[in-house]
């Protein structure tokens, strides 16, 4: 069902993260994984296959468990010469990217752009043509989010998706999520449901 070497490198991963949800309070929030859960991972693993995604953008990378389940789906589409194109700032969480990533054997498949994603995602815009993009996953800075929508919305195509974490917890970003809700939902041409699962998605169809 998922690719042995990908699952092998997204269990070893599952570890670690459980071990920091255990752990909270000993880890400085800077070196933090902040994964998206396995049952999210599995959701938009499931969704990347029934739209047989091709290219996809992701802002917020971290250590590449959500960019593992991605490249599954990728893999399952036979979409080999598709690409995922994955932004973090933090080199260290660049560099264990890029073992995990080796070792899952999917390296040649995701491209990993370092830096600020505001200032990448403007890179991307004059990059790629419009509708480019079958999916695109916001997962950084909670408080870019509604300007990440915006650089973002152009970037999909029809039918694709923008999907968006943490719209239910931590609590701390309720504020920021709500706001994020209530400007996608005045986009009249999208329409986007709460997923409640674990951390909680915001999955939005550009119509
Ligand atoms: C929640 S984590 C991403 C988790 C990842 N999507 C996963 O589920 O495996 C957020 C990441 O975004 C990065 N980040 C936050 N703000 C950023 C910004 N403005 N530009 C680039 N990267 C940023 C952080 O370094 C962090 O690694």
């Amino acid at each position: 069902m998922i690719d042995e070497k990908i699952q092998h490198v997204l269990s070893r991963l599952e570890k670690d993260i459980d071990y920091e949800t255990e752990h909270l309070g000993e880890t400085p929030s800077e070196k933090r994984l902040n994964c998206i859960s396995k049952n999210i991972g599995m959701f938009y693993n499931i969704l990347l296959k029934s739209i047989n995604a091709k290219n996809i953008l992701e802002i917020g990378m971290s250590v590449g468990y959500s960019g593992l389940w991605f490249a599954d789906a990728l893999m399952s589409n036979k979409q080999l010469n598709g690409q995922i194109i994955t932004i973090d700032r933090e080199e260290f969480k660049i560099d264990s990217a890029r073992q995990n990533f080796e070792e899952a054997g999917v390296e040649s498949l995701i491209k990993i752009r370092k830096g600020e994603a505001r200032k990448i995602l403007h890179e991307i815009k004059n990059e790629f043509n419009e509708n480019y993009f079958d999916f695109i996953f916001i997962d950084a800075d909670k408080e870019s989010y509604i300007e990440y929508f915006d650089l973002c919305l152009p970037l999909v195509r029809k039918g694709g998706i923008i999907g968006a974490d943490n719209i239910l917890f931590p609590e701390r970003f309720n504020e920021m999520m709500s706001d994020y809700l209530s400007h996608v939902r005045s986009k009249s041409n999208v329409q986007s449901v709460t997923i409640p699962i674990d951390n909680g998605e915001e999955v939005t169809i550009k119509l």
